[in-house]
């Protein structure tokens, strides 16, 4: 997968701009095994590095602006660098820009690893003996991640964009640090108030691993999920329904998580347990208690998950998996009808668990499967989805992969 994306990415350009890339750098999509909306609760996730990737070809240009241009859309994106914030950029653009302008510090001086500033080419008065760091940036972008599918190909552009911005710029981040650039471009230049699951996926996946991160120290393990030697798939049911974060209920979700924590009065739902839930349910409101009631069980899932994985392999988290699901359709609210079908179907096929994947409200569902139930899987899902009237969904299969890296 990658190197085709790769190979196109420098090619395009070669086209774009007349000379080579000075490097091309690419970064995987990711599915979310379990622990859903638990991220900004300051809670634990399980998500992996899935194969589809987005490539960025690279280069250094004279000037002050970031231009970029894409396989997937005619539009081209392109700002100075001061001139970035949000609302001034829109489209796919914003999450290239944004990237640009969390690694800048808003000034056109470049942000180092200790939070201190190295003068760029804008900046009126470097100090003297500084260097003055060249700041113009030509990009070319392709992608395999599928859009809007619940896979995250906004973490995927941000974190190849942001690889090799860092690289270019002799920034020197960590991957840690990269990876929350890509989340404050997506906060505050895109207005998606969305966690840090998504990029730290992104940045810190491995083959044949989970990335088990407690999202409140921001440390990450990796936890073995080696699908293929316990002869399972994971199944990704893609129900075409798109989803918006900024848009749809993600923001409101997230203020009922903060209301219940302000509630109880703790600094967020990860200091409660399950214990503290009937104390919850007479300070709270029925439905806001519900919502935190999926948080909290969601973090034990996690994990429950992460234990049952180190001792007795992928085919253990499956209940768990089916029991995440229910908690998002009763408690959080966020699956949809053609979510809630392509699980059940699943587990009618044979899966050992299904739960929808990402934020919600459309995108996709994933099933544990073993793999002489794959094809009948499909056969039935895709029967189900037909005989609902639903979209035909898109159905493939994902395996844990490498993070973000350079590739030539
Ligand atoms: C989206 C967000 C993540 C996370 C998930 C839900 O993918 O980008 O930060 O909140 O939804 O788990």
């Amino acid at each position: 997968m990658g190197h085709r994306t790769v190979a196109s990415a420098a090619l395009g350009f070669e086209r774009t701009y007349g000379r080579a890339p000075d490097g091309v750098w690419s970064a995987p999509g990711r599915v979310n095994l379990i622990g859903e909306h638990t991220d900004y609760n300051e809670g634990f996730v399980l998500p992996f590095a899935i194969q589809h990737r987005t490539a960025v070809a690279a280069g250094l240009s004279t000037g002050h602006a970031v231009r970029a241009r894409s396989t997937f859309s005619e539009e081209p994106a392109s700002a100075e660098i001061r001139a970035i914030a949000r609302g001034t950029v829109t489209g796919w653009g914003a999450y290239v820009l944004g990237v640009a302008w969390a690694l800048t510090g808003q000034r056109g001086a470049y942000l180092t690893p200790a939070g201190t500033s190295v003068p760029g080419p804008s900046d009126p008065a470097p100090e003297p003996g500084r260097p003055r760091l060249p700041e113009g940036v030509d990009l070319f972008i392709d992608s395999d991640v599928p859009v809007g599918a619940g896979l995250s190909s906004s973490a995927a552009l941000e974190c190849a964009v942001a690889c090799a911005l860092d690289e270019l710029w002799c920034l020197g981040h960590e991957r840690t640090a990269l990876a929350l650039a890509g989340q404050r471009a997506e906060n505050e230049v895109v207005g998606a108030p969305t966690g840090i699951m998504d990029q730290f996926a992104s940045m810190l996946g491995r083959e044949g691993a989970a990335v088990f991160l407690d999202c409140r120290s921001q440390s990450a393990e990796l936890v073995p999920f080696g699908l293929g030697e316990a002869g399972l798939e994971l199944v990704v049911i893609d129900t075409r329904e798109h989803h918006a974060h900024a848009t749809s209920g993600y923001a409101a979700r997230r203020a009922s998580c903060e209301l219940a924590a302000r509630l109880a009065g703790v600094r967020a739902l990860r200091d409660l347990g399950t214990d503290d839930l009937p104390v919850l349910a007479h300070l709270a409101d029925e439905e806001t208690y519900r919502r935190a009631r999926h948080i909290v069980t969601e973090n034990a899932r996690v994990l429950e998950s992460v234990e049952a994985l180190r001792v007795a392999g992928p085919a253990a988290v499956g209940p768990l998996l089916t029991e995440s699901h229910r908690s998002m359709r009763d408690d959080f609210e966020i699956t949809t009808p053609a979510l809630d079908l392509a699980v059940q179907a699943s587990l009618g096929a044979g899966a050992l668990g299904a739960r929808m994947t990402g934020g919600g409200f459309g995108g996709a569902a994933i099933a544990l499967v073993p793999l002489d139930a794959v094809a009948r899987l499909q056969d039935q899902v895709l029967g189900a989805f037909a005989s609902s009237g639903f979209n035909t969904p898109r159905i493939s299969t994902v395996t844990p992969t490498d993070g973000a890296r350079r590739d030539r």
